[in-house]
Order: structure tokens, then sequence, then C-alpha cells
């Protein structure tokens, strides 16, 4: 990570798994807790069109079809959250994709055992948190 100082836009959504759980507090406090600021936030559901189109990098692969599933199977919550080096940042505090292999301390490493159930989704390039916010926040672009 650069040491030079930076504000920026990132896109989160706290997954349909987490609300379930009834982790939403928990995670959007470590969030808040950060420094991070919420610049925007609603409770949606992704339907079917809006999965594919958030995750585009990802529909040709084998494990689409069930996550496809477990994110349009109930509410989530997506948030534009900002700071310094906000993309990097986020994802350090998400920790790796697989709740099994992730960091203790990172939220998935605290509170996920599974490589698709977990928790969080946040953007993971300056190219991919503009065209994700652009999807998910039209009026914040
Ligand atoms: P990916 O973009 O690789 O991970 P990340 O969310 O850490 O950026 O994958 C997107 C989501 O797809 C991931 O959060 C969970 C799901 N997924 C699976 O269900 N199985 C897999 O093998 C992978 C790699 C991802
Ligand atoms: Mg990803």
């Amino acid at each position: 990570m650069s040491t030079s100082t930076s504000a920026e836009r990132t896109l989160v959504l706290i997954k349909p798994d987490a609300l379930r759980r009834g982790l939403l507090g928990e995670i959007l406090g470590r969030f808040e807790r950060k420094g991070l600021a919420i610049d925007a936030l609603v409770l949606r559901d992704m339907d079917a069109a809006l999965a594919d189109e958030h995750y585009a990098e990802h529909v040709d692969k084998g494990f689409y079809p069930p996550l496809k599933e477990f994110m349009t199977g109930g509410p989530l919550v997506a948030a534009v959250l900002s700071g310094d080096q906000a993309i990097e940042v986020v994802r350090l505090l998400v920790g790796a994709t697989d709740g099994r292999k992730a960091a203790a301390g990172t939220i998935r490493g605290d509170l996920s055992l599974s490589n698709r159930e977990n928790l969080v989704h946040a953007s993971d390039s300056p190219d991919s948190a503009k065209r994700e916010i652009a999807l998910w926040f039209p009026e914040l672009s």
C-alpha cells in the first residue's frame, strides 16, 4: 500500500448470509470503527439481472450459478464507504475470499467458514469501484 494520502470511495455489499445471521451491525461497526465514512447505504434485493451485471467477470465460471442463487436469495445491504485509500483498506478488513483461509482479525477470517457465503463483497480496484458504484448508486456518479 502506498504511503501517500488519497481519499477514495469503494462499494461494499453486506451479503444475505450476514443479514440472515444478524451480523449487519457487527460488520458495519468494523468499517465505522476503522474511520471510514458511509456515503450511501440501502437495503435491497439483488435480482438476476443485477447479479449478472455486478459479477460480469464471473458469469461464465462454474461457481457462478450457486453464487447467483445465494446472492439473490435474500436482502442485502449495499453501501458506499469513503476514506483514505478506502478500496485497499476495505479489502484488508474483509480478508481473503475463502473464510476458512482468511486471516484471523478480518471479517471473513473471524466470521465465515465458507468460500461462497463470505459475508461481504468489496470493490477490488479503482476501476471496479467506479463501475460498481455507478451500478448500485447511479445518483452518486
Ligand atoms: P472473487 O471476486 O474471486 O472473490 P472476492 O469476493 O474476494 O473478490 O469471487 C466473487 C465471489 O464469488 C466470492 O466472494 C465468493 C464466490 N466464489 C465462490 O463461490 N467460489 C469460488 O471458488 C470463488 C473463487 C468465489
Ligand atoms: Mg472480487
